[in-house]
């Protein structure tokens, strides 16, 4: 994946910000998911009343892609207006490392500010049942 195509994939998970339903936190997150195939999932925060409730953006893309009958995940950005760019919570690392234990992530903010970490740095030894 070169630089252009980064930037396509944050411009995605940017995109799919603006179909998060957060009317609780007000925080919104998009994310994009880049399969080994070639393709691209998103997904966005939806939030309820009964706020446990709540689905990731990172989740919501994953499970998007799993739904479509894709699970072979390369890359994923994830896009939020904060000041730094955002990190991914547990359950969603957990939920990624199922897939991908070395999924490549590109975390970045409205600004233009992007980071970039192996999610085997953020989240080194990840559940397992065996
Ligand atoms: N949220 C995400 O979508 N992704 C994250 O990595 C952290 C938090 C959402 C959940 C909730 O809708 C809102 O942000 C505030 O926690």
């Amino acid at each position: 994946m070169n630089t252009d195509h980064v930037k396509q994939l944050v411009q995605a998970a940017t995109k799919a910000r603006l179909n998060a339903h957060a009317s609780y936190s007000g925080f919104q997150v998009g994310a994009a998911l880049y399969t080994f195939s070639g393709l691209v999932f998103t997904g966005c925060n939806v939030e309820n009343q009964s706020y446990g409730l709540t689905i990731c953006a990172e989740r919501n893309a994953i499970f998007h892609a799993v739904a479509e009958g894709h699970r072979h995940f390369s890359v994923m950005a994830v896009v939020a207006d904060t000041e730094e760019p955002v990190l991914p919570c547990g359950a969603c690392r957990q939920v990624m490392a199922e897939f991908n234990p070395d999924l490549r992530l590109i975390l970045a903010n409205l600004k233009g500010n992007v980071v970039e970490y192996s999610l085997a740095d953020l989240f080194p030894n990840p559940f397992r049942l065996d």
